[in-house]
């Protein structure tokens, strides 16, 4: 039997190509390590119809274990990791008071390498086996990060801050050399092995014309390449934008005008959105990292579900952290639920545990622009999942054996859930975690 074949037997959870939850209660699921050296589903189902193809292989039996696909956060910053909980009147003082003084310290490269370790045990540990991050404005934070996830064979998105005016010492940039050094980290990294380059424009406020002209020119000459910034998170950032680009139609046309609205651009946030934007989102292919612990712990305002849905703006999940205030997705999600849920200020509904789920994993690869690749475990996707033990706490055990279907079990780990629910994560056939756990 080819030994590049490896199986595993659990529950089962994945999604068809519409979104819809697939569930086997007593699954196998067959990877196999591909002549290019990734490890790829080869077989997904029903074991009892499958053990007889695989008979020559040894499953790695996990019972009363669910496998699921290895989660996508679709916004985070590893330099933020010290900035979780500080406490400060809403985004802009909450970026001057905290966050651009920890940011400075990346300019250090062995402050960086610790904080991308750790940033990658934590994020491993949480089930979250690819991110798209920000680093900072100091090009060694994006090699210590690529450098990391390189050596731990991970799929990870990430690139250089640009922010060359209205942001303090220490972490301000200069247009030409930004630029350049954005380029130079293309080359070096873009495409290496599992990882991808994000151009990465902080925001409106802290970029000048001329490096949001220049960061639009670089999308356009590497269309393969990810954009990452925020957009519309809080009234008074949307100010300050207005007194920037009197005439511009709303913050998110600045970007479109800077050619920053493309496939593969992701814009965190996007709460105060008119109709105009989610068409121009949906028309550039562009999408949404919906950010609820961050926007809770803000204060920012809260994501419309029911007009997302509506314009089919593309969005997934993401923690955003340090303003968001957990890496865990169990969180993010039952957040996301609460958002779905509020009703005062925008149209309230429910959104459903698949919806949840499937916006954390194969909904967020969607709107990275690798559906088929990861957030799966359809056949042909990347070998990276998450092994979840749904009785994991006393009351999760209590709560999840009454449940009668599949949604219900997801609603219970949704939100009783947390790191104690992720008993191992695999990256490529490997289990990476709990090993981390006792790195610590
Ligand atoms: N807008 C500009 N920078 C940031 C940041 O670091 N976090 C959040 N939440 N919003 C931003
Ligand atoms: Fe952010």
């Amino acid at each position: 039997m080819n030994e590049h074949l490896q199986a595993w037997r659990a529950a089962l959870l994945w999604f068809d190509a519409d979104g819809r939850a697939l569930y086997e209660e007593d699954g196998l699921l067959v990877t196999q390590r591909e002549p290019d050296g990734i490890h790829r589903v080869h077989a997904i189902g029903d074991y009892q119809a499958l053990k007889s193809q695989f008979q020559q292989l040894k499953p790695t039996h996990w019972p009363d274990r669910l496998i699921a696909p290895g989660f996508v956060d679709m916004h985070i910053h590893y330099p933020q990791l010290d900035v979780i909980g500080s406490p400060a009147e809403g985004l802009l003082p909450w970026l001057t008071q905290y966050t651009f003084v920890q940011e400075a310290k990346f300019s250090d490269p062995v402050h960086a390498n610790d904080v991308a370790e750790f940033f990658l045990d934590e994020l491993l540990r949480h089930g979250v086996t690819t991110a798209l991050a920000f680093s900072t404005s100091h090009t060694p934070s994006v090699h210590a990060l690529f450098t990391a996830a390189q050596n731990r064979n991970l799929r990870l998105i990430t690139g250089k801050v640009l922010q060359d005016q209205h942001s303090p010492d220490g972490v301000r940039d200069q247009t030409e050399q930004s630029l350049r050094d954005t380029e130079s980290l293309i080359n070096r990294w873009h495409g290496v092995d599992r990882l991808g380059y994000a151009i990465t424009p902080r925001f409106v406020p802290t970029c000048s014309e001329a490096q949001l002209r220049g960061a639009g020119e670089i999308a356009s000459t590497h269309p393969s390449t990810w954009i990452q910034s925020h957009v519309a998170e809080n009234l008074d950032e949307i100010k300050w934008v207005h007194q920037l680009y009197p005439k511009a139609r709303s913050y998110l046309s600045v970007y479109d005008d800077f050619g920053l609205l493309r496939e593969r651009a992701v814009y965190a946030h996007c709460i105060y959105f008119d109709e105009a934007d989610r068409r121009l989102m949906h028309e550039r292919k562009a999408s949404a990292a919906v950010s609820p612990t961050s926007n809770m712990f803000l204060g920012s305002g809260f994501f419309d579900y029911a007009q997302a849905q509506e314009t089919k703006m593309l969005h997934g999940l993401a923690s955003d952290v340090g303003g968001g205030t957990s890496f865990s997705p169990f969180h993010t999600m039952l957040e996301a639920y609460k958002v779905g849920r509020e009703g005062q200020s925008k149209t309230g509904l429910s959104l459903s545990p698949e919806n949840l789920w499937w916006q954390h994993t194969a909904g967020a690869a969607e709107a990275l622009g690798l559906q088929g690749k990861i957030g799966n475990l359809e056949v042909g996707c990347e070998a990276d999942f998450v092994v979840l033990n749904p009785k994991a706490t006393p009351l999760l055990a209590r709560r999840t054996s009454q449940a009668s279907n599949l949604s219900e079990l997801l609603f219970a780990l949704i939100v009783l859930g947390d790191d104690r629910v992720v008993e191992h994560t695999v990256i490529q056939g490997d289990i990476t975690a709990p090993r981390s756990l006792e790195s610590h």
